[in-house]
């Protein structure tokens, strides 16, 4: 039996990508190798969001090279963002590459493969859905769904418009049906991915038609699913609508991820966000209006071309002001064929982690602050197994998308009541309430 080895960059895109792809090699009666020295097909699939994936990236394909030097019959394929955005730059600079292939092209893949006689090396510019090729999920009790590919903004740092193309939507009927299908197989949770999930729907035609938050009404409906998440809206498209879900529908977390990027309207206009402060920090005040124990996290670039000190400030005033849940922070990195990447007057590095380094002690103390609001409180927890850091203790994820380490007996999959009692800026920490398990 051929044995494949497949290693993931990068965003949760590409993670329910290499799914996809471990089960249509599984169904293609390949079976996964635990190391990459073991595999027929080694893949990578890539990523190019950050500078420092591509150089992550470049030593593990050192490896790769190695392996394939040893045993020329192996076959190396470079899949998603980076290799889309390089395309058949990827044989000249790395010549031992058998196939690439863009995001979201697995059938190619499975193409390339099944076809006898693997003569040139080849690439697939991507195109269709990877959603009708059965997954290897990683947890069973958790589902990732695709519900739209590419983007229609033109965010000026951002490579994504250049490598995923438009934004096109799945028909709301195929989505349905393939939760169902996930909750038959035992999936509780479901999260809901695309570059922009509230835009979702506009592009389709009338006989299938959904905006995004009756499309969350619909899986909510789905008996078996008791939590919907979805990453990552698009604060321009956030509406009350879709705010207003998270209080109407039982299944839907209470955990919004909203980008920011800057909190100086002048540095999102060259971002070209197409919103400003203001608005955003409207956004931010109906979502507390609505859902009051929300819980918010958003992504921030630091050293944006031409961000001042001032501007900067702006985005630590806002984070201050808003307190996040958690946030991932970026430092600006030029993006390959991007506006951004033109612009005069780039921040020099040592600015650029100096100002991370002030934007991640007010993302902590703001956050540690917030979950402090969950000590004494009895909160559902979706077991995932054990702790990472003392095995005797269990880990799972609270609807507000805290990891919890806790005392007790639940299984995998199981949903529990925790009683917390600890909180830092990451983690919470509890007990198992054995009072709710014996009464449920
Ligand atoms: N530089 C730094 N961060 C970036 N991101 C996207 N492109 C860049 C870039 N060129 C960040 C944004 C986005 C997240 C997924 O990655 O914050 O929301
Ligand atoms: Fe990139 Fe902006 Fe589209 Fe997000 S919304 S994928 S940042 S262009």
């Amino acid at each position: 039996m051929k044995r494949y080895h497949v290693t993931t960059f990068g965003c949760q895109m590409n993670e329910h990508d290499s799914e996809r792809i471990k089960g249509m090699l599984e169904s293609l009666g390949y079976a996964q190798a635990d190391a990459r020295e073991e595999a027929d097909l080694i893949l990578f699939n890539t990523c190019s969001i950050r500078e420092n994936a591509d150089n992550r990236f470049t030593a593990h394909l050192g490896h790769a090279k190695r392996l394939k030097s040893e045993r020329p019959d192996r076959i190396v394929g470079v899949g998603g963002c980076w290799a889309q955005s390089v395309k058949e730059e990827v044989f000249a600079r790395f010549p031992f590459v058998d196939v690439a292939f863009g995001p979201g092209q697995v059938h190619k893949l499975a193409e390339f493969l099944t076809s006898d006689s693997i003569t040139a090396q080849g690439f697939f510019e991507f195109e269709g859905f990877t959603g009708h090729l059965p997954a290897r999920r990683e947890r069973e009790y958790q589902g990732w769904v695709q519900i739209s590919v590419g983007c229609n903004c033109v965010c000026s740092y951002c490579i994504v418009p250049s490598t995923r193309g438009r934004e096109v939507s799945r028909p709301a009927g195929e989505l349905v049906a393939e939760v169902e299908r996930l909750a038959q197989d035992g999936v509780r949770e479901v999260t809901l991915l695309g570059q922009n999930v509230n835009s979702y729907g506009r592009d389709l035609i009338a006989a299938d038609h959904a905006t995004f938050a009756q499309l969350l009404a619909r899986i909510d409906a789905i008996e078996g699913i008791d939590r919907i998440r979805y990453t990552s809206p698009h604060p321009k498209d956030m509406r009350e609508d879709v705010i207003r879900a998270h209080s109407e529908l039982s299944s839907l977390c209470e955990h919004i991820h909203l980008p920011l990027q800057s909190g100086s309207s002048s540095v999102l206009k060259r971002m070209r966000r197409t919103y400003t402060r203001e608005r955003y920090l409207d956004r931010v005040a109906l979502i507390r209006e609505h859902v009051p124990d929300c819980a918010l996290s958003t992504d921030i670039i630091a050293g944006f071309p031409g961000e001042s000190e001032e501007d900067f400030e702006q985005t630590l005033e806002l984070a201050e002001q808003v307190g996040y849940d958690g946030a991932f922070t970026f430092a600006y990195s030029p993006r390959r064929g991007t506006e951004a990447a033109t612009l005069a007057d780039q921040v020099p590095h040592s600015v650029k982690v100096a100002r991370l380094e002030r934007l991640v002690e007010v993302i902590q103390r703001r956050a540690r602050e917030r979950a402090e609001r969950f000590v004494g409180r009895t909160l559902e927890v979706l077991v995932e197994g054990p702790s990472r850091t003392d095995p005797s203790r269990l880990r799972g994820r609270s609807r507000h998308n805290k990891v919890v380490n806790f005392t007790g007996l639940g299984a995998p999959g199981e949903l529990v009541q925790v009683e917390i009692t600890g909180a830092t800026s990451q983690t919470l920490t509890g007990h198992e309430s054995m009072l709710m398990r014996a009464g449920t």
